[in-house]
């Protein structure tokens, strides 16, 4: 093994193309982009010349290639067949959310992986934020006190697009919740601890794709604490703060646009000593707390220099297939208690 992972590329024209090459692959120092693939035959072209790489011409053409790791960013619906290709090369595999269409499908995935004697990381980048880090230290810490409720939001405004692989079910495997609430789920059971049911409700409210376009979930957590996830394709990008807010017995901890795309949102804690008496007043100093501001980190770089290094010391990855199988399982879950109406377990 060279002391920087080849990577290959699937799917090269989308988050690819926008974050993960140039943040992630370009970036990091033990790893280095080999080859690309796109099933369109122009993006291919230019990203590969946009990088300084060679365009397979096909996914074996790619995974003949001397490469030891694909990243895939291809559509939900094509994951399956992208990661149970990889793995019969022989190639470790990054996979972006979701993994599969289903639960059965991610296990599959994770199955062909482990048989192959190859490593499976999710792309769950949000995991790395800085941010995110810092709050999952102070929870760890004890200084919220016993958590009591969690709010994670992601949300934008997307409306119909001919052939966008979203808005369609069969192909996104899911609007709005499927494609963002992942991610709000995730974070939410990495700073909580697992979800034990979820209640959900999904709807088309303004757009009328076959995926839905709102989406909110409950979850009761395994500790006894409550957490909702929103995620909606209806509302406007200035209104979508992505709000993530953990509030507990002894402090809160509130942010916007930490969930997202970007290295640093705003982030305050609100810290108390003890929980203290009743206050009938319920006096609120807006201008309270801390500014939780560690040095900024580049998620799709983080992501990247983690997955290869587990690769070149051959250690377990930071965020590996387990935590895409749960997403989905939890995704399940949302989905089944939207359709029956009930309160559904993980
Ligand atoms: N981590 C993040 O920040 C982030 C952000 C956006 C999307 N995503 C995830 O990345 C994946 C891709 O999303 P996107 O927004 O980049 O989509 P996209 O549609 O913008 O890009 C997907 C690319 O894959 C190509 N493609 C389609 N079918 C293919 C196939 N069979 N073989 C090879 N290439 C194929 C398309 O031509 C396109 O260039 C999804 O799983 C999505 O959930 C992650």
């Amino acid at each position: 093994m060279p002391e920087a992972v080849r990577w290959g590329v699937i799917g090269s024209g989308g988050i690819a193309r926008r974050r993960t090459i140039p943040e992630g692959i370009i970036a990091a120092p033990n790893a280095r982009l080999a080859a690309v693939f796109d099933i369109d035959p122009a993006i291919n072209r230019e990203v590969a010349e946009q990088f300084g790489t060679s365009a397979a011409e096909s996914i074996q053409d790619c995974l003949a290639r001397e490469i030891d790791a694909v990243y895939i960013a291809s559509p939900a619906n094509a994951h399956f067949e992208h990661a149970m290709a990889c793995a019969a090369a022989g190639k470790h595999v990054l996979c972006e959310k979701p993994l599969g269409m289903t639960v059965a499908e991610s296990e599959a995935m994770a199955n062909a992986a482990c048989k192959a004697g190859v490593l499976f990381g999710t792309a769950l980048m949000m995991r790395f934020h800085s941010q995110h880090l810092e709050a999952k230290r102070l929870i760890e810490q004890g200084r919220l006190g016993k958590i009591v409720y969690a709010r994670a939001q992601l949300s934008c405004w997307y409306p119909p697009i001919p052939g966008a692989w979203r808005q369609d079910t069969a192909s996104g495997g899911g609007g709005s919740l499927m494609d963002m609430g992942g991610h709000c789920m995730d974070l939410l059971e990495t700073f909580l601890g697992p979800a034990a049911r979820v209640s959900c409700f999904v709807r088309n409210t303004v757009h009328d794709y076959k995926s839905e376009d709102s989406a909110v979930a409950m979850l009761e957590f395994a500790s006894g604490a409550l957490g909702t996830a929103d995620t909606f394709f209806c509302i406007t990008d200035e209104g979508s703060r992505n709000a993530l807010e953990l509030h507990g017995s002894m402090g809160s901890i509130v942010a916007e646009g930490t969930l997202g795309q970007a290295d640093r949102g705003r982030m305050t804690a609100i810290l108390k000593e003890s929980a203290g008496g009743y206050e009938a007043g319920q006096v609120r100093d807006a201008a309270g707390g801390i500014d939780i501001s560690p040095t900024p980190v580049n998620m799709y770089l983080a992501e990247i220099e983690s997955f290869s290094n587990s690769i070149l010391a051959g250690s377990e990855p930071a965020v590996g297939v387990e935590a895409g199988i749960r997403s989905q399982r939890v995704l399940a879950a949302c989905y089944e208690s939207a359709r029956t109406g009930r309160a559904v377990s993980v």
